[in-house]
């Protein structure tokens, strides 16, 4: 793929990056410019600060994260991180030891999937549907570990709750409610483990309400490690992820951040407090999500208008992905239809990278994500067209 990529030619809808001509750099210029007109915050942006994080940014987020409906959330027991991806490879570093199960949806995230495997994890997938992790499918996962003595190697579950990576879909309340209901009766029945909720597409809505946080259930912030970034709906360049966890975590994350980097740029996140505060990050995440709205449609016609009738595919509600099968064609990195894509000079991410070693069913080889995010309209209506070609020539 990174050979396919040097090739300016190649019409990606692969890579999950954000749409280029959104980005906001009016925005962050006007942020810094009131950051720099006030000489004591410019100097505190320019000294070394808390490794947990910038404290202006840290109140402004809780408040953001309690008007999302988050009781009471403790600004101490926020950590700011250099995007979402230091806290998630940093919790399960702090968690993790070789050969200890971690449980995924199955699909899942598969950058994340190398952290756990860097890791040394034992990583076992837990069926999806149309809206994501199945409580019942939970219930038997969890079930077999017990048969299969792995139960008390059980550390982790990590589940995305908005608009999933790559699947694109988005729990209803009432699986949120029963996911947190099975976690619980496990972890009180047989010993504790940390629940991940990966929320990092939750500003990215573009259809329907605004689900509650997994977390809201934890309202004690005794046993959830809520994670979420500001790289979607505002700019990946700023590189700034947040986490909010129980007490015990959280001292140890900061332990380990502190050995890492000593805390975040603390001029960036200087940044983002202002942005926060004066409403310019909403005001992106708008634009985003106008944008992605307009380009998920286009995708989802060209799919309708170019692919075989038989194509299965999942509608999302926000994020930045399409999940989409091929009855009958496999998708899979040097099969026919993979390299006939090639040929016509386009990139898509095959199904199975994103599924681990232990799937809960036979693992799917005609699945595929595509991404509506950084390809321009024309650009994605184009890849779809030939990628249909591509359909049609392996049929
Ligand atoms: C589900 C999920 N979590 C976390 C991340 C981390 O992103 P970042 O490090 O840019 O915040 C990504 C990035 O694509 C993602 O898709």
């Amino acid at each position: 793929m990174s050979k396919a990529l040097s090739d300016p030619e190649i019409l990606s809808i692969a890579a999950g990056f954000v749409d280029t001509p959104t980005l906001p750099d009016d925005l962050m210029k006007s942020a810094l410019d009131a950051v720099f007109a006030d000489p004591a915050k410019a100097r505190v942006a320019l000294q070394y600060g808390a490794t947990a994080g910038h404290r202006g940014l840290r109140e402004a987020l809780a408040a953001r994260l309690m008007a999302q409906g988050l009781p009471n959330v403790d600004p101490a027991r926020l950590c700011i991180s250099n995007g979402g991806q230091q806290s998630l490879y940093t919790v399960t570093n702090i968690m993790v030891d070789p050969g200890d199960v971690v449980l995924v949806e199955d699909p899942t995230y598969f950058v994340y999937m190398d952290v756990l495997t860097a890791a040394g994890a034992h990583v076992i997938g837990v069926t999806t549907d149309h809206e994501g992790m199945v409580p019942e499918a939970l219930e038997a996962r969890l079930r077999e570990l017990h048969e299969r003595g792995l139960r008390d190697r059980l550390k982790i579950l990590y589940v995305m709750s908005y608009y999933s990576n790559p699947k694109g879909c988005n729990l209803s309340r009432r699986r949120r409610e029963e996911l947190y209901a099975v976690y619980r009766r496990e972890a009180e029945r047989s010993g504790e483990f940390l629940f991940i909720e990966d929320a990092s597409y939750r500003d990215l809505c573009l259809e329907g309400q605004d689900e509650p946080f997994i977390k809201s259930w934890d309202a004690a912030n005794e046993h959830i490690f809520l994670c979420g970034t500001f790289s979607k709906a505002f700019a990946p360049g700023v590189r700034l992820g947040w986490s909010y966890m129980p007490a015990e975590v959280h001292e140890a994350l900061i332990r380990q951040k502190g050995n890492q980097d000593f805390g975040s740029s603390n001029l960036n996140q200087s940044v983002m407090a202002e942005l926060l505060t004066n409403g310019a990050y909403d005001q992106a995440a708008d634009r985003f999500r106008t944008r992605y709205r307009q380009k998920r449609d286009t995708m989802l016609a060209a799919l309708a208008e170019f692919w075989p009738a038989e194509t299965s595919i999942l509608k999302p509600d926000g994020g930045l992905y399409v999940w989409a099968s091929l009855p009958g064609i496999e998708t899979e990195p040097g099969s026919p239809f993979f390299e006939e894509v090639l040929r016509h000079k386009v990139l898509y991410v095959p199904g199975r990278y994103c599924f681990c070693d232990e799937t809960q069913e036979p693992r799917p080889r005609n699945a595929m994500r595509l991404c509506y995010g950084i390809a321009g309209t024309e650009e994605i209506r184009e890849a779809i067209r030939r990628m249909g070609l591509a359909a049609e020539a392996c049929r």
